[in-house]
């Protein structure tokens, strides 16, 4: 290869916009794959497009080298599934499982080799609007969620021809920037960092992930585009993972605005060094680089290297051997919302939504005894919504709105009628007097109030977590009312909502739900389904209470919140959430009982299994996710107070019971000791078993005999769970 078409391997270019794909594949583009200058597309779609793109690469360039074609792919492809901190509210991994599948299906068909997904970025401060895109503020949920769309998106752990490549995104604490700001920098301890933001990406990388998409900003002034200790160090060295790492959008460039590179050239250098094999766009490799490599020849060892690692991606996809094997248009066809992917994504739905609250038990709603509903809110008949941030080929026209959803689940004879009332992205309530009016002879009123689907996302950082004005004016009049209400909550990001908390007798948590949006609600609102998500981030009462996260470390003054005022906690708020971590409520009620442990001491390399009986005795068949803590009671650092080592979504029939044994690992209790290893202390280990992380139903504890090293960051360490006996 000369050294041009080395270079060209190194470039990503956009072959359109995110909304409006393939709109840049112009001659230009054509002449410049035929020269070897272009290694990958992104935002291109669609199998027969993108054949005549491959066929030119492969038949017309010197060295016909196919192309990697990408594309943000990131919940759902044409079927939309649930936004990603949705899909975590499932507390099960094998249903983000199967929605990675069924995208990475569609993906495929349509030409594409490579997502920009999973997300897998541990968000604290919910103003950041990308914890829609991510699966909450737990590193042990975040860890599983990530290997679950790994294996979806690939279809195991290894890249193979056919595979859907995917990216754990954005390496490593993009999540923790400073202010929920966007963008800006993070400065986190070094043990927060490995603790806390890495494991996902830990996770993903043991899970086979082909590649790995750098953040765009710091952490503690090392933008992370150039950090050669995080990228070269850890992630390639000690943890092994040979993959293919590509910058974000321009973020090479960047560099320069980060202040630590003087120009393009000396940022191209940076971030070649740190081990980025791709430049996403930014055109810095392309245009830079050469001159650099040619003043200084040791970097072209550098650059051979990055270059390996982009053809042995090409390679391990099966380009090499058959280049037009994504470019199958009538399997294309037969993919995109197939039947069976619309029936995933509604089951997938359903188990997203999150009870929240049901006073007097008002859900589910009989519809045998119902007359008359009112569906109320802009949101409920907005189908873009329904599709969240990221909606790839999904399109409006596809979703199964609420309004729609709730109108075909009941009998003719019951009359429905609906009215925006007042709108998330406005201010203007002058809608509201005339769905007043309407919904005052309606039996109940159900109500979707919340986030349009602009208010999360990339660059969509918000300075409050209170509902949109206009929204809670809305609610606060509807409530005047004296009806029965059932609030529908839509939202990328948890919500401070005390007021609609404590005037709705009812709160379903039904985020954005995808293109079985309104299918998914009406099963749950009318009884079909119970619904049994948990919330992967807790609800923080206000704004100013974030960052927010039940994991926080032991302090000197615990926050009780019934003793003195000189504890860790505010003046004029009450220190609990307004809703926990793994809060979730159902149409039934769950008894735990019969707590055993098969020892009380552990040695290195031994496991202690945790078993307890839990009984569905509230008379209607539904799932509960059974949660384990732990916690390090005594050790050299101060310990957090709760952290997640154990879930599983467990399937009930009414009166039924079921045993759940967890097995734990030492291992999976080692912190990040002050001289930078993983250490696991000799002594007790404390652990609770419970609905949520304010709801715990048993404990117990055991000892770790010795203290030893560990090799892996605890919270990506899988607890294996298994369930047993049933009647
Ligand atoms: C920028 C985003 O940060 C990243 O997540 C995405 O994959 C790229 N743009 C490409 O769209």
């Amino acid at each position: 290869m000369t050294l041009d078409e080395k270079l060209g391997q190194l470039v990503q270019r956009a072959g359109g916009r995110s909304k409006a794909l393939n709109s840049r594949l112009d001659d230009a583009e054509l002449d410049r794959v035929r020269a070897g200058s272009v290694g990958s597309y992104l935002h291109v779609a669609g199998a027969e497009p993108l054949a005549r793109l491959q066929k030119v690469a492969v038949e017309e360039s010197r060295l016909g080298i196919p192309l990697l074609f990408a594309m943000d792919v990131v919940h759902g492809y044409r079927t939309i599934f649930p936004v990603p901190l949705a899909m975590a509210a499932t507390f099960a991994p094998d249903a983000a499982e199967r929605a990675a599948r069924v995208a990475a299906e569609e993906a495929t068909s349509a030409g594409l080799h490579w997502t920009f997904a999973p997300m897998i970025d541990i968000a604290r401060d919910a103003r950041w609007g990308r914890i829609v895109e991510g699966a909450g503020e737990d590193p042990y949920l975040g860890a599983r969620m990530a290997v679950a769309q790994v294996g979806g998106y690939q279809g195991g752990n290894v890249l193979r021809p056919g595979s859907l490549m995917a990216t754990a995104k954005h390496f490593g604490a993009y999540g923790a920037a400073i202010g929920g700001r966007d963008y800006n920098s993070a400065d986190v301890s070094e043990r927060t960092l490995q603790e806390v933001y890495l494991p996902p990406f830990y996770a993903a990388a043991r899970a086979g992930a082909g590649s790995f998409m750098v953040a765009f900003n710091d952490i503690a002034g090392v933008p992370t585009t150039a950090n050669r200790e995080l990228l070269r160090g850890t992630l390639r060295e000690r943890w092994g993972w040979q993959g293919l790492m590509v910058s974000d959008w321009g973020s090479i460039g960047e560099l320069i605005n980060h202040g630590v590179a003087e120009d393009r050239r000396a940022a191209g250098v940076l971030a070649l060094d740190a081990s980025v094999d791709m430049d996403m766009v930014g055109g810095v490799f392309a245009d830079d680089l050469k001159a650099a490599i040619e003043k200084d020849p040791a970097r072209l060892k550098l650059l051979d290297e990055a270059v390996l690692r982009i053809l042995r991606a090409k390679e391990q996809l099966g380009l090499f051997d058959r280049p037009m094997a994504y470019h199958d248009t009538e399997r294309e066809a037969r993919e995109l919302l197939a039947p069976d992917h619309r029936e995933a994504a509604r089951a997938i739905a359903r188990q997203s939504i999150v009870l929240l609250k049901n006073e007097g038990k008002l859900l589910p709603l009989d519809a045998a005894k119902l007359r008359s509903v009112a569906v109320l809110g802009a949101l409920a008949t907005d189908g873009m919504s329904s599709l969240g941030s990221w909606r790839a080929q999904g399109k409006a026209e596809d979703v199964v709105t609420v309004l729609k959803g709730i109108t075909a689940a009941l009998p003719a004879r019951v009359k429905v009628v609906a009215a925006a009332g007042a709108d998330p992205r406005n201010q203007d309530l002058s809608g509201i007097p005339a769905a007043l009016k309407l919904a005052k002879s309606a039996d109940v009123i159900i109500l979707m109030i919340g986030e349009d689907y602009d208010l999360s996302g990339e660059a969509r950082s918000r300075s409050t977590l209170e509902l949109p004005p206009s929204q809670l004016e809305l609610a606060r009049r509807v409530f005047e009312l004296g009806k029965p209400v059932v609030v529908l909550l839509a939202n990328g990001r948890p919500l401070a909502i005390p007021e609609l908390t404590e005037k709705a007798p009812a709160i379903l948590e039904t985020w954005m739900l995808g293109v079985e949006a309104g299918n998914a609600v009406a099963d749950v609102l009318f009884g079909k389904y119970s619904p049994a998500g948990r919330l992967p981030a807790a609800f923080p009462r206000t704004t100013g209470a974030v960052p927010f996260y039940y994991s926080a470390n032991a302090t000197g003054r615990p926050a009780d919140p019934d003793l003195a005022k000189d504890t860790v906690r505010y003046h004029d708020l009450p220190i609990t959430p307004l809703f926990p971590f793994g809060h979730g409520l159902t149409y039934s009620e769950f008894r735990y009982s019969d707590l055993s442990q098969s020892t009380q001491s552990v040695n290195p390399g031994e496991r202690v299994d945790i078993s307890i009986t839990v009984e569905n005795s509230g008379g209607v068949p539904s799932d509960e996710v059974v949660q384990l803590y732990v916690r390090d009671p005594v050790a050299t650092i101060a310990r957090p107070v709760l952290e997640l080592r154990g879930f599983k979504r467990v399937e009930l029939g009414a009166g039924q019971h079921k045993r759940v044994t967890f097995s734990l690992t030492p291992e999976q209790l080692a912190f990040w000791s002050p001289k930078g290893q993983w250490l696991i202390e000799a002594g007790r280990i404390d652990f609770w078993i419970g609905a949520s992380a304010a709801d715990l139903r048993a404990n117990g504890s055991f000892e770790i005999t010795k203290t030893h090293t560990g090799s892996a960051p605890a919270a990506a360490l899988p607890t294996r769970v298994i369930v047993s006996g049933s009647n």
